[in-house]
C-alpha cells in the first residue's frame, strides 16, 4: 500500500501563493502600506515599486513577495470600498509591447483587440475601462530586466508604458495605474538609468531581498509542510535538515524553490516506499538530487584508511540511530569498525584529527550550536546505503594492499 503523507499537492506548485507570508511579513507590509495609502490619500495610483535580489540568487521570494503584496493589498482596499486589480506579466524571454498589453488586457477579462491597434489605442481603452468602472490596475512586470536588455522594446514605449497618464490624461484626472517592476538584481539599476532615465528618480520604492538563511528556510519549509503533508508525516529534525543545506549562512543557495522541492521529492520517496512518514535518508536521497556527484568515489579512494574507517563509524551509526551522532559514540563505533576490518585503531588525537579533515572535505558536520556540541551529523546530501556500500569496497581493495 502506499502512503499518504501529501495531502495538498498543489502546496509544492511552483507559482503557488502561500495565504500568509512569514518571512518577508514586513516587506510585505510596507509595499502594502505605501500603496494604499497613497490611494486612499490622493485617490490617484501612480507608483512604481521596484523589487531586486541579491545577486546571483533565484527562488529566494521576489516573484512571490510581488504576488502576495497585489493580492493583500486588494483585499485590505476593497473593505475600504476601493477596488484594485491586478494583471502578472512574466517578461521572461523579451516580450513585445503588444504581448505586455494583451497580457494586461487579458488579466482584465477586457474584450478589445490589441494587435493591429496602436498603443494609445489600447492604452486608452484600459485607462477607460478603468474609469468607467472605477478601478484601479496594479501592473507587476516579474523578469524586467528581460525588458530593459532586449530591444523589442524601445526605450520610449518602455516609456510610454510605465507614465500611461501623461500620454494620455485620464479623463476624470484620477490616474489608477501603478506598477510593480520585479527585477534580479541592482544591474537593472542602472540599465534604467541607461535606458529610461526619466524614470529612475520617479520609482517610488525599492527593496532588495537578500537569499534566505537556514532560519527563514526552516520558517518557510514548516510553513508548507503544515499546509500540504500529513499531520505526523514530518519532523523538525528533516525540516531542519533541509533548511541547513541551502541556508545562505550556511554556505547554501538561500533559495526556497530549492528547499521546498527538496521537501516535496523527499514526501514523494517515503510515499512511494509506502510509508506514512518521511525518513532523514528519504532526506539525504531528496538532497543528493541536487547536489553535483555528490560522493567523489576518486576523492574517497585518496583517503587514509583509517579515515575511511572514522567516515565508515559515522555512517553506520547514521544508519543505526540517525541524526546528530555524540563523538565519543563515534569514537567506540570506530574500534569497533577497525576491528571488523581486522585494524588497531589510531589514538584520539589522530582520530580528532581525521574528524576535523572530513568535515573540511564537506563529508561531515561538526555540531556548533547548543545541543550539538561535540556531536558529528554525515553531511544531508549523502545518502548512508551509498555511502556505506562505497565505503565497503574502496575499504575491502585498500585492505588487500597490505
Ligand atoms: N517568504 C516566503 N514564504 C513562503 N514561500 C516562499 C517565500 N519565498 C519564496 N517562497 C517560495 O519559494 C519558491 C520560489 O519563490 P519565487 O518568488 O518564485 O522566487 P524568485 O522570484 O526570487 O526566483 C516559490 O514556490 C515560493 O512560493
Ligand atoms: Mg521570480
Amino acid at each position: 500500500m502506499h502512503g499518504s503523507i501529501i495531502t495538498d499537492m498543489q502546496v509544492f506548485n511552483d507559482n503557488y501563493v502561500p495565504p500568509t507570508l512569514i518571512v518577508r511579513a514586513d516587506e510585505a507590509r510596507e509595499i502594502i502600506w505605501r500603496i494604499s495609502n497613497k490611494v486612499i490619500k490622493s485617490g490617484n495610483l501612480t507608483d512604481i515599486t521596484m523589487i531586486y535580489g541579491q545577486i546571483g540568487r533565484v527562488g529566494i521570494g521576489k516573484t512571490t513577495l510581488a504576488k502576495y503584496a497585489a493580492i493583500k493589498l486588494s483585499e485590505e482596499l476593497k473593505e475600504k470600498g476601493i477596488r484594485l486589480r491586478y494583471a502578472f506579466v512574466n517578461a521572461y524571454g523579451a516580450p513585445t509591447l503588444i504581448d505586455i498589453l494583451s497580457s494586461i488586457v487579458g488579466a482584465l477579462g477586457l474584450r478589445v483587440p490589441v494587435r493591429g491597434a496602436s498603443f494609445v489605442e489600447t492604452m486608452k481603452s484600459i485607462a477607460d475601462y478603468l474609469m468607467v468602472k472605477d478601478e484601479y490596475l496594479l501592473v507587476i512586470l516579474d523578469e524586467f530586466q528581460g525588458i530593459l536588455l532586449s530591444n523589442k522594446i524601445s526605450p520610449d514605449d518602455l516609456y510610454r508604458l510605465l507614465r500611461v497618464y501623461e500620454e494620455i490624461p485620464a479623463g476624470d484626472g484620477i490616474n489608477r495605474i501603478g506598477y510593480i517592476l520585479v527585477a534580479n538584481d541592482v544591474r537593472a539599476l542602472a540599465y534604467i538609468r541607461e535606458k529610461i532615465p526619466q524614470v529612475e528618480s520617479q520609482i517610488d520604492f525599492m527593496l532588495h531581498l537578500r537569499a534566505y538563511s537556514s532560519y527563514d528556510l526552516y520558517k518557510i519549509l514548516e510553513q508548507r509542510a503544515e499546509l500540504g503533508l500529513a499531520p505526523g508525516s514530518y519532523s523538525h529534525y528533516i525540516i531542519e535538515m533541509i533548511a541547513d543545506r541551502y541556508g545562505e549562512d550556511r554556505g547554501g543557495e538561500g533559495s526556497a524553490r530549492k528547499a521546498i522541492k527538496a521537501l516535496q521529492r523527499a514526501a514523494e520517496r517515503a510515499e512511494m516506499r509506502g510509508d506514512n512518514s518521511i525518513s532523514e535518508e528519504d532526506v539525504r536521497y531528496a538532497l543528493a538530487q541536487d547536489s553535483y556527484a555528490y560522493i567523489d568515489i576518486r576523492m574517497l579512494k585518496a583517503l587514509d584508511k583509517h579515515m575511511l574507517l572514522v567516515l565508515y563509524a559515522v555512517a553506520r551509526a547514521t544508519s543505526e540511530r540517525g541524526g546528530w551522532i555524540p563523538t565519543s559514540l563515534v569514537r567506540s563505533e570506530y574500534e569497533e569498525v577497525s576491528s571488523l576490518f581486522g585494524e588497531k585503531p589510531r589514538k584520539h588525537t589522530q582520530f580528532y584529527e581525521y574528524i576535523s579533515t572530513l568535515s573540511r572535505l564537506g563529508l561531515l558536520e561538526k555540531g556548533v550550536e547548543k545541543g550539538k556540541m561535540g556531536s558529528i551529523r554525515l553531511s544531508p546530501e549523502i545518502p548512508t546505503d551509498v555511502l556505506l556500500e562505497v565505503l565497503d569496497h574502496i575499504l575491502i581493495d585498500k585492505l588487500g594492499e597490505n
